[in-house]
């Protein structure tokens, strides 16, 4: 099986895996990473999103091969206590309700205020479009966003 070194959170890692691996199965299965959560597995609800140099990207579609030579963040990483300003608005704002679509989010909304620090309602609701709540918290979850855009 061919081996892979990848850079996440600032360390470098060695994993072995099949060509095909999606790099979410890496970070879950393998490193133990289990911030980053598997909801459907075909790119369409955002609960794995990762950073891949600053980028906000959906590691369950990402096979193992295209995650070398990138600086991958996921959730772990984002900050050391989970003060990034992202996760201190959500924490303000109580975002979270069952939790399980939360990372996928503040990963995705990091990325976009990296890009666009003052983003209008309709850029942060077309930014956050792709990552599915269950709970349907999106209101707080755009308020979150607007708030974290202000510190
Ligand atoms: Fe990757 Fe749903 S698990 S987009
Ligand atoms: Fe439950 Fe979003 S908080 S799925």
């Amino acid at each position: 099986m061919p081996t892979y070194q990848l850079k996440i959170n600032r360390k470098t890692y060695t994993v072995e895996a099949e060509l095909d691996t999606p790099l979410l199965w890496i970070l879950r299965d393998h490193l133990k990473l289990v911030g980053t959560k598997f909801g459907c597995g075909i790119g369409q609800c955002g609960a794995c999103t990762v950073h891949i140099n600053g980028t906000a990207t959906r590691s369950c579609l990402l096979e193992v091969p295209f995650a070398v030579n990138v600086e991958i963040t996921t959730i772990e990483g984002l900050s050391k206590d989970g003060d990034h300003p992202v996760q201190q608005a959500w924490k303000t704002m109580d975002v979270p309700q069952c939790g399980y679509c939360q990372a996928g989010q503040i990963m995705t909304a990091s990325a976009f205020l990296q890009r666009n620090p003052n983003p209008t309602d309709e850029e942060i609701r077309n930014a956050m479009h792709g990552n599915i709540c269950r709970c349907a918290a999106y209101n707080n979850i755009e308020e979150a966003v607007k708030l974290a855009s202000k510190q």
